[in-house]
């Protein structure tokens, strides 16, 4: 349905949940769509803990093009337009399962990355996190210490970050309008923000092209881009 640009100043506490989609306009494949990761690269040979025991290089050489690809892509309206509304209203939180740190280069402050992100490495030896701003691929496999470094992301079957998981847990419990964009809705715990952001009594709105798996959870839904429906929901 079509529907009307938001009045931020009606709402306290605004989230963004963004998935895949969000990035898709900018040229970065989503993962289980039409083009989507998952159907040309196995994710259990890719990107999960097993994966990388048996061959920390093939799962490296698998991170270094996603941060290729992400580089050769710029963030779109939508990006910005988030950004702005973070600069026009004390209370705005972004939570993301993307990895690509599209928001960041558009300007987006504290962002809550749920899977982590490909411009951070940790030596899970030394037991520290780092970023890698290369502009290609990772500048270093191994840390000093000798031990692999690991792309800061959560793969399949990791636990979340407890601390990152709070922050986007507290932000959603608290928010009264929560748009969601771009995401299938089919991975936990992200699946479940809408029934929390619906039962702490927020306006939930979903922006999608294509129906998720919780759209029956949202009082609104874009049927439509990413690019198309921000600059329609926020004139500011
Ligand atoms: P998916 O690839 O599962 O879903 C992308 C969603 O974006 C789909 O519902 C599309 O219809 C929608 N979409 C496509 N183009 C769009 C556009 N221009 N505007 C708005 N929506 C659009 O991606 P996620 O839901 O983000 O995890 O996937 C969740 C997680 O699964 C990812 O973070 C990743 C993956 O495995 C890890 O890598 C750990």
């Amino acid at each position: 349905m079509d529907i009307k640009a938001i009045n931020i100043k009606k709402y306290e506490r605004i989230v963004f949940f963004t998935g895949a989609g969000m990035s898709a306009e900018s040229g970065v494949p989503t993962y289980r769509g039409e083009g989507g990761i998952w159907h040309e690269y196995k994710w259990q040979e890719y990107a999960c803990q097993d994966a990388w025991e048996k061959n920390p290089e093939k799962v490296f050489d698998f991170h270094d093009l996603r941060r290729e690809e992400a580089l050769k892509c710029f963030p779109h309206k939508g990006h910005e337009i988030i950004t702005d509304v973070q600069n026009s209203h004390p209370d705005v939180s972004i939570v993301t399962q993307n990895i690509d740190g599209m928001h960041q280069r558009a300007g987006t402050e504290n962002v809550i990355e749920l899977h982590g992100s490909i411009w951070r490495v940790r030596c899970e030896n030394e037991d520290w996190i780092k970023e890698d701003l290369a502009e290609g691929p990772f500048a270093n496999r191994t840390c000093d210490c000798g031990a692999w470094l690991r792309p800061d992301i959560i793969w399949f079957s990791d636990m979340l970050n407890q601390a990152v998981l709070q922050k986007a847990d507290e932000a959603i419990s608290n928010c009264d309008l929560f748009i969601s964009i771009g995401t299938s809705g089919v991975v936990w715990p992200a699946a479940g923000y809408p029934h929390l952001a619906k039962s702490s009594g927020a306006l939930c709105i979903e922006v999608n092209p294509k129906p998720s798996e919780q759209s029956n959870m949202y009082d609104f839904v874009y049927r439509g881009k990413a690019g198309d429906a921000l600059p329609k929901l926020f004139i500011l």
